[in-house]
């Protein structure tokens, strides 16, 4: 799995305000979008094109489309659906998936209670939105759905991620044949004995929708 921690003074400035107990959810919710619309200018540096000819006012020319299938987006719910506005912001003609997946909070695996994913991805690009990778399981079994109905290329958006989390993601995907890349706003320090990330920013689906 290649991992990409953008490095930009902005994307840490609105993270350092996102972390703060003291911002409240409608700030939260707007933060969010905000650093997905910047994280998404990362993630999607690979998309696929095509040629596509024109006429400007002055003559042809030659510039670039989306590819078709055009590339798949997935939430994943509850807090996933914080960072959708934000991406199809930059990819308005993607389709969007929905997963529903929520951790238990004593095994620390997680359970996926809804599945909305087009049954064939064959040569699809996929985009998994999730703001928090902690333990990894949650991104694991969803990049897994993916892989099962064909996609060939997937690239995870999150907005912090534990080391821990991403050792276990790593590992889990080495058997994949499918190239999976990681775009994360930081890697914080560790996981805490409750799987939370430290020093993390609490529950991001009770900050956004609680
Ligand atoms: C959180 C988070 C991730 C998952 C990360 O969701 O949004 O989906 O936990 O944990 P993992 O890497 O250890 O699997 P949660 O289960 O709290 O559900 P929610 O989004 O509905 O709040």
């Amino acid at each position: 799995m290649r991992v990409q921690v953008a490095n930009h003074p902005l994307i840490a400035h609105k993270l350092t305000y996102l972390r703060d107990e003291r911002t409240d959810s409608p700030t939260f919710r707007r933060l969010t979008e905000e650093l997905v619309t910047l994280l998404a200018y990362e993630a999607t540096r690979s998309v696929r094109v095509e040629p596509f000819e024109i006429n400007t006012p002055v003559s042809p020319a030659t510039g670039i489309k989306l590819s078709t299938p055009k590339p798949l987006v997935v939430p994943i719910l509850r807090a996933g659906l914080g960072m959708l506005e934000g991406m199809v912001r930059l990819l308005p003609s993607a389709e969007v998936g929905f997963l529903g997946m929520q951790r238990n909070e004593e095994t620390l695996e997680a359970i996926t209670y809804a599945n909305r994913l087009p049954d064939d991805l064959s040569g699809r690009q996929c985009y998994v939105l999730d703001p928090m990778l902690a333990t990894g399981g949650t991104l694991a079994m969803s990049i897994q759905y993916l892989v099962d109905r064909g996609a060939d290329d997937i690239t995870a958006v999150t907005l912090l991620c534990a080391p821990e989390g991403i050792e276990a993601l790593d590992d889990q995907l080495r058997e994949l044949d499918v190239p999976v890349t990681l775009v994360t706003g930081a890697i914080d320090e560790r996981l805490n004995e409750k799987g939370y990330i430290v020093p993390g920013l609490g529950d991001a689906g009770d900050r956004l929708y609680g």
